[in-house]
């Protein structure tokens, strides 16, 4: 796929069909496509678990927070959950800030899994010390980001941002999500 329409078909997907498992190698070559992306001053600090037995994948679920502007909806019921989870950390021991080198690594998790025909959610709003202490966390490493994989069960199409300026996704009544994106005039303002 080229790389435009590999990014447009990107979206964050946050139902899945959960029965479909997802690898333990599956994950391995997500994180080895991390190793080759840009990382500055070439430190490399991140480092990543990954979780794709169902007894772990349920231990990791409830830390997660899923899609903060649909209300009514408290994330995917049993059987729409993630097959599997990447967990993204900072290791104190070789630097103490992360700058963007964890939306680098997520961005090159999320386009391979695309590639592959899986699709994945970022999570930033997480129970870190839950998290922490289902996954035996080192002390040394900081949570940074949550990449949640699977197989899509939901349909994400992008929408211009309207009249009232709203970057608030929605869902309709047939259950599909909408993510209203700025125009490009507006992004490039020189
Ligand atoms: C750093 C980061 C943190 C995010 N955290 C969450 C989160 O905690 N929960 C969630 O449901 N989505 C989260 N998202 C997904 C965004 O909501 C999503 O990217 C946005 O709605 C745009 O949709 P798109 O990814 O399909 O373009 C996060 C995305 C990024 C980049």
């Amino acid at each position: 796929m080229a790389i435009r329409d590999l990014i447009i078909s990107n979206r964050s997907c946050r139902r899945f069909e959960e029965g479909f498992a997802v690898e333990r190698r599956t994950l391995e070559e997500l994180v080895e496509l991390t190793r080759f992306s840009a990382s500055a001053a070439n430190l490399q600090p991140l480092k990543y678990i990954l979780c794709c037995e169902p007894a772990k994948n349920a231990a990791v679920f409830p830390t997660l927070a899923w899609a903060g502007y649909l209300k009514d909806w408290p994330g995917p019921a049993e059987g729409e959950r993630p097959a599997a989870y990447i967990v993204i950390l900072g290791d104190t021991e070789i630097n103490n800030t992360f700058g963007c080198d964890h939306g680098i690594a997520l961005q090159s998790i999320l386009l391979g899994a695309r590639e592959m025909g899986l699709a994945g959610c970022a999570i930033g709003l997480i129970k870190r010390d839950e998290l922490r202490k289902a996954l035996d966390v080192p002390a040394r490493s900081e949570i940074l980001l949550v990449v949640a994989l699977g197989k899509p069960k939901e349909q994400v199409v992008i929408e211009e941002v309207g009249q009232d300026g709203s970057i608030k996704y929605w869902r309709d009544d047939a259950g599909v999500h909408h993510v209203p994106k700025r125009s490009l005039k507006e992004l490039i303002i020189g």
